[in-house]
């Protein structure tokens, strides 16, 4: 009998472990702050001054030119940093900002691979990261966004031939937009309407 006690309260407790702990890494504004402030430490270049003049850190993220929140939970939905000038690359942190939509960070300068954190946005429609000097190989990953539609990749560095696990898992791909990079293999300019 005491035994069985044990091993019920033993249960028990986990159980509000378990609660408790993923409690913790509930993601909220905070988090996409935290997010968004580590996206900022990897910019090495900002020749428009916006995180100077228009990135105030007194105000909600919500408020800063280039994020939208949604009206209902006060979550990022949406990031619009295109023709920012930003020099840098891309912090893994942003996976954190799971409510994210829409990113578009095209016409910059960031560099290096697309962290592999990303494919952790699974709400994530649509991606633009064209006219950047991304390098590395066509990430196999965004194959594994359920719900993207859009990905422009245009205008890079990336090298390699195209994944055809990033067609396959997909079914939702209208857009996958590659030209303009270091790519071989027969590589057509544009794909469209993929699910056609
Ligand atoms: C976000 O969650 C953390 C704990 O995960 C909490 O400390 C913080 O107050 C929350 N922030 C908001 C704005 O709800
Ligand atoms: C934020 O700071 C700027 C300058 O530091 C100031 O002009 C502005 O009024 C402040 N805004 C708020 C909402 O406190
Ligand atoms: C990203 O922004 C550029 C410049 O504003 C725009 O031309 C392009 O259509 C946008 N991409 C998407 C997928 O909306
Ligand atoms: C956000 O992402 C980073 C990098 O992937 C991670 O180390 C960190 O724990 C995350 N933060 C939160 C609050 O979830
Ligand atoms: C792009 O960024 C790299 C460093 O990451 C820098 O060497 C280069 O000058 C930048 N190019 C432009 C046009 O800003
Ligand atoms: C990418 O790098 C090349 C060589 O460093 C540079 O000429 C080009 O301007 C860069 N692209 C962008 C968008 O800054
Ligand atoms: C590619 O990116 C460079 C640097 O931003 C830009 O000057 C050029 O117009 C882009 N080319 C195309 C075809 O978009
Ligand atoms: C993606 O598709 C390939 C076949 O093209 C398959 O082998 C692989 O298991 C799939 N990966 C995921 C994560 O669904």
């Amino acid at each position: 009998m005491d035994k069985l006690f044990f091993f019920i309260t033993v249960a028990v407790l986990s159980i509000n472990c378990l609660a408790v702990c993923s409690a913790r890494i509930v993601h909220n504004l905070t988090t996409d702050q935290e997010a968004l402030d580590a996206f900022k430490t990897r910019i090495i270049s900002d020749p428009n001054n916006i995180l100077a003049n228009k990135w105030l850190t007194n105000t909600s993220i919500c408020n800063l030119i280039g994020v939208s929140c949604s009206r209902k939970r006060q979550r990022v939905t949406a990031l619009d940093f295109s023709n920012f000038g930003f020099s840098g690359t891309i912090a893994p942190h942003l996976r954190n900002l799971s409510f994210l939509s829409y990113l578009n960070i095209s016409s910059n300068n960031f560099t290096e691979v697309i962290p592999l954190e990303l494919s952790h946005l699974r709400r994530l429609k649509e991606i633009d990261m064209g006219s950047n000097n991304f390098t590395g190989v066509v990430p196999s990953w965004l194959g594994t966004i359920p719900e993207l539609q859009h990905i422009f990749l245009d205008n890079n560095s990336f090298s390699g031939s195209i994944p055809t696990s990033l067609l396959h898992n997909n079914s939702k791909l209208q857009t996958l937009q590659l030209a303009d990079n270091f790519l071989n293999g027969h590589i057509p300019q544009e794909i469209r309407n993929l699910s056609a």
